[in-house]
Parts: structure tokens; sequence; C-alpha cells
């Protein structure tokens, strides 16, 4: 799928924004350092957890001002569970419960195998309760797919049905994976890039996310 044709797939939220595309521009320099990275990010994630979290059911409460009585929209119980692929998703996830203190946080430990390229489950750790969750799952990364759609996989079979993918930068291999799997997964992206290279890195794209965050490259 070219990335014309990956920018009109249904459900596919990419972010049109200065400040986002001024952020994004930080972390895509090879020159930025790991720390700046990590703080621009953090930023960045506030930003998308805009869009991100616009689909969040909410409830009407009555609640007193000090004047009087009123009508409130409110995050509606239960909360909704954020989840991180490991490592990189921290980078976005942890954000998102900054802006999101009262939500839940999962973990789900991927990495891609460099000679497959697929990817391998290695940690998992879920609320019990996650099938009734909202869930929120976040990686900076959509290359070949491969890691989300197992993440989906992974809260499907533990019976969640509403999920939001969240990341900064997709491939149009991505998209056409994840929503060949998941047409009803959103995507949410501060970026759409053009395409994968033989090493099924992103292009332009901004490296490998985890080593930049943990400056481990
Ligand atoms: C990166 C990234 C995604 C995955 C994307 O993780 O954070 O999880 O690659 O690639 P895919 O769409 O082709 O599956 P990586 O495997 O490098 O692990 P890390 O986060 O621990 O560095
Ligand atoms: N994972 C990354 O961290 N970066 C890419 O470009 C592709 C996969």
């Amino acid at each position: 799928m070219t990335q014309d044709a990956a920018a009109s797939t249904p459900h596919l939220h990419v972010m049109d924004h200065p400040l986002v595309d001024h952020k994004l521009a930080i972390l895509r320099a090879r020159e930025t350092p790991s720390h700046v990275f990590r703080q621009t990010l953090q930023e960045l994630s506030w930003l998308m957890a805009h869009p991100t979290f616009a689909a969040l059911k909410t409830e009407t409460a009555q609640i007193d001002t000090p004047l009087e009585a009123m009508d409130v929209r409110r995050m509606a119980s239960p909360f909704p569970c954020l989840v991180s692929i490991l490592r990189a998703g921290n980078g976005l996830i942890d954000g998102f419960s900054q802006i999101c203190p009262e939500a839940s946080i999962g973990h789900l430990g991927l990495y891609r195998d460099h000679e497959t390229m697929k990817p391998v489950a290695y940690y998992s750790s879920l609320p019990g309760d996650i099938e009734i969750r909202q869930v929120i799952l976040g990686d900076p990364m959509l290359a070949t797919g491969g890691s989300a759609i197992m993440a989906v996989d992974t809260l499907r079979d533990k019976g969640v049905s509403d999920i939001v993918f969240a990341c900064l930068v997709a491939a149009p291999e991505g998209v056409a994976a994840l929503h060949g799997s998941y047409p009803d997964v959103p995507i949410i992206t501060a970026a759409l890039d053009r395409e994968l290279n033989d090493s099924c890195y992103i292009l332009p794209g901004l490296g490998d996310a985890g080593d930049r965050i943990y400056g481990t490259e």
C-alpha cells in the first residue's frame, strides 16, 4: 500500500498540528540526545492524548459547585486501561497516564526478532478485569504491524472489545496490516511516513524508538 492509499484508510487519524510537527521534527533529527528525545516524546504524548482519548466513554453526574448544582460530563467507570508495548511504548503511555492518572496501566513485552522481523512475546501484565475496560494501546512505531497485531490478539483473547492504537510514526505497510486484521481498531498517529526499508525500518522515520528513548544504540 502506498502512503497516499494508506492516508484514506478508515479509522486512521493522522494529526495535523504545528506543535505536533515541531516536536516530531526534534524526535526525527539524528543529533537529538536521549534526554531531549524523552522529554519531547512526553510533550508530544500530551498533545496526542487529545485525539486518542476522543472516544472515551463518559457519564453524566450531578455535582455541586460552590454556587449551585449542575450536571457534569466525566469519565465513566470503569476507567480505561493504558497498555504499553514494551519497551518503547512506555514513552507514550507515561505521558497519557499523566493526562489521565485514573487509568490503570498494563504492559505487553514484545521485541522484533532481528532475523525474521516477527514479534516475540516475553512479558504480559494486565488488569484482571481488562475485558470491561476501554484500552488505549501505545507504541511509538507501527512498521510491519506485527507487534501491534500480536498485542491486539492478546487483548482480544482476554475479551477486550474497545481498543484504540496510538503511535508516533506509522508506515503504510503497518497501517494496511493492522487494518487488515482489525479494521475496527482506530489508529491515531502523529505522522504517516513513506515506506519500510529492507530491514523493516520506517523511512524517513526516527530510527529505533527504544534505543533513542533509552540511549541504548
Ligand atoms: C519496535 C517498536 C515496535 C516494533 C514495531 O520495538 O517499538 O514495538 O518495533 O515494529 P513492527 O511494526 O514491525 O512490529 P522493538 O522490537 O525494537 O523493541 P523495543 O521497544 O524493546 O526496542
Ligand atoms: N521499530 C523502530 O523502533 N523503528 C522502526 O523504524 C521500525 C521498527
